[in-house]
């Protein structure tokens, strides 16, 4: 029996959570025992008769500031020996299923949720990672932490089938190839006849085909590379050791990290 995952979310709205995590994949998770949400309201550990958690921003700008007080009385109560501390952040990493991979085999995940304009800076060296979902903003860190939590619940071992997840977009670094089923003729399109044929070598060598048509023409940076830095650099180390003939030129690039800026410029 794997140990249970410890997940615990500190957030000015609590009853986010678990929210859309009871449902499907994640709810099974959940509720066969392989992980356990909690969340935490952080105006208990508030300042003064209103519990106050924000302030004005120093030097003068728009907006409230999370006070470092509450957050970090939080984090002491919260995060034990173990607790891996994750702060949602528009400037973080950003959040990549080998990131998730990572999270899934740790024993404890703390998400420190932000709302307002932000935490006091302070804050961050209490923080392990810092993770954005994508380059816009959202309201608060709830939604990016629910994301996450959700893309961890399904890698934990028992909650899906464990090929699903080794095959699945991203895994090896493409997108998923496309999938077909019933009926055979739909609104006059065909299912390709080669998955109908039961020939498992062209059904592999079709569907491989696909994956790295998909991923070129949806998301060429996976397949040609760009600059290699940063949280997509790892996924694309995964991608090189297992997809080599990909694009070997874009794991020479990858490796050679002083080319970063010219490729950054021939390809931006
Ligand atoms: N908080 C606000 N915007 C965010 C984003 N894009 N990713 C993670 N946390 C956020």
């Amino acid at each position: 029996m794997p140990d249970v995952l410890r997940i615990d979310v500190i957030s000015l709205f609590p009853g986010l959570f678990p929210g859309p995590l009871t449902e499907s994949i994640p709810g099974r998770a959940l509720d066969r025992g392989l992980a356990e949400v909690r969340s935490h309201d952080l105006r208990t550990w508030g300042l003064g008769h209103h519990r106050s958690v924000d302030d004005y921003t120093y030097g003068g700008g728009a907006g409230m500031v999370m006070r470092p007080e509450p957050a970090a009385a939080a984090l002491d109560a919260v995060r034990g020996d173990d607790g891996f501390v994750i702060l949602p952040d528009p400037g973080g990493e950003v959040f990549t299923q080998g990131r998730a991979h990572d999270l899934a085999a740790r024993p404890h995940l703390v998400f420190l949720c932000p709302r307002y304009e932000g935490v006091d800076d302070r804050i961050r060296r209490m923080v392990d990672l810092e993770l954005s979902l994508g380059d816009y903003v959202l309201s608060g860190g709830e939604l990016a932490a629910l994301v996450v939590i959700d893309t961890v619940l399904r890698l934990l071992p028992g909650a899906i089938d464990a090929q699903s997840t080794e095959e699945e977009s991203f895994t090896a670094g493409l997108l998923e190839y496309p999938q077909f089923t019933r009926p055979p003729e739909f609104r006059g399109e065909r299912v390709p006849d080669v998955l109908l044929s039961g020939d498992h070598a062209a059904v592999s060598r079709w569907r491989r085909e696909r994956a790295l048509e998909r991923t070129r023409r949806n998301r060429p940076d996976l397949v040609e590379g760009t600059t290699g830095r940063g949280a997509r650099g790892a996924q694309w180390t995964e991608l090189s050791a297992e997809e080599p003939e990909v694009n070997p030129a874009r794991r020479r690039r990858h490796d050679r990290a002083d080319d970063a800026e010219r490729w950054d410029g021939a390809e931006g």
